[in-house]
């Protein structure tokens, strides 16, 4: 991977300068409409109803729906802490209001993918997005690489670790709903992800003068993990999703998570779940963070279409392949769209 300019401090300079390096700019960031008013609505689902037996078989439906025709939804009450997702909010606010200089401590390394910095880079041509990030595995707990872990402020280590254990227990109770939902063992997801392997992943957008024509995150779907749990730390729009030929812009509710099907619970549920495109636009005068969790499959998991999803006249719709495979795939190519997927038909 190549390194590339810190964003923070660039949009710090190009809000004197005006004017955005050409490596940033997009032209095909308008490509596509923008979804309207009246284009729809994202499902919400609510975590409470899915676990009161009087609600559940009505919520899970909605949510298999979800999960099959937009591959996101807005999860309410899904009761992690007030304080918990507070104490996230203010203690990322805090990290990356920090001079660089101390937000470097905690840098990535040469070619890593654990820590502060921006997303990888495979060429000199490829064009950069307007964002920072800092990204650590959080799970399983003997692996956490407690040097690309803050130390400032003091509490932010402790926050996440208790963020973690939380979205650990809401992934756990969505991967067993998705599987009932498929009609299959309410047990067979939790399998392949045993014990909850999670990745967190913050997302720092600076503002821009040029918003319209940079991408603070480029087109992907979410390429290595099965679920992806996003919360907003502020109140700046910039999700986008792809849905029916335009960007539907993604506006969290209070206290929602957003929820989102990875290429891998496609894979499994052989195209019956949708890993969907999306990306993040930049506002003009104000930063956006967001933090997201992604749940990946154990180390030694295989994934392929599960055989009791392989039903009669519905052939397999992708290769089978152990995970260890499939991420060897997945770091040899830059995030692009859908074209993970597509190359493992
Ligand atoms: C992501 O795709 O992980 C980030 C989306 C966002 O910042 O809303
Ligand atoms: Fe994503």
């Amino acid at each position: 991977s190549i390194p590339v300019d810190n964003v923070q401090a660039l949009a710090a300079s190009v809000a004197d300068s005006g004017a955005v390096p050409p490596r940033y700019i997009r032209p095909e960031a308008n490509a596509y409409p923008v979804a309207q008013d009246g284009d729809g609505e994202l499902p919400v689902i609510d975590f409470a109803r899915l676990l009161d037996l009087r609600f559940s078989q009505e919520e899970s439906a909605k949510l298999h729906y979800a999960c099959a025709e937009w591959g996101f939804f807005q999860l309410l009450n899904h009761q992690v802490p007030e304080e918990v997702i507070e104490q996230m909010k203010a203690d990322i606010m805090e990290f990356f209001k920090l001079p660089l200089e101390e937000k470097k401590a905690f840098a990535q390394g040469p070619g890593g993918l654990q820590g502060y910095g921006q997303a990888f880079v495979m060429s000199e041509e490829q064009k950069l997005d307007w964002a920072d990030v800092f990204f650590v595995i959080t799970r399983p707990v003997h692996l956490r690489e407690m040097r690309f872990w803050p130390t400032r402020p003091p509490t932010f280590r402790n926050t996440l670790s208790c963020y973690s254990a939380e979205l650990k227990r809401v992934a756990s109770t969505l991967m067993e709903v998705i599987a009932e939902a498929l009609g299959i063992a309410p047990d067979r997801l939790l399998d392949i992800f045993d014990d909850m392997p999670q990745g967190v992943r913050i997302n720092y957008y600076p503002p821009c003068p040029e918003a319209d024509q940079v991408l603070g995150l480029s087109p992907h779907t979410d390429g290595g993990g099965g679920l992806t749990l996003l919360l907003q730390i502020n109140d700046v729009q910039g999700l986008q999703i792809k849905n029916n030929g335009k960007w539907f812009p993604v506006r969290p509710l209070p206290g929602a998570l957003v929820v989102n099907i990875g290429d891998i619970l496609e894979i499994l549920s052989n195209g019956k779940l949708n890993s969907i495109e999306h990306r993040a636009v930049i506002n003009t005068e104000k930063e956006r963070l967001s933090v997201a969790t992604f749940l990946f499959p154990s180390e030694d998991a295989v994934i392929g279409p599960l055989p009791e999803l392989v039903t009669k006249g519905c052939e397999e719709k992708y290769k089978t392949m152990s995970y260890r495979d499939f991420l060897k795939t997945f770091y040899a190519r830059k995030l692009d769209g859908r074209s993970l997927l597509e190359s493992l038909r």
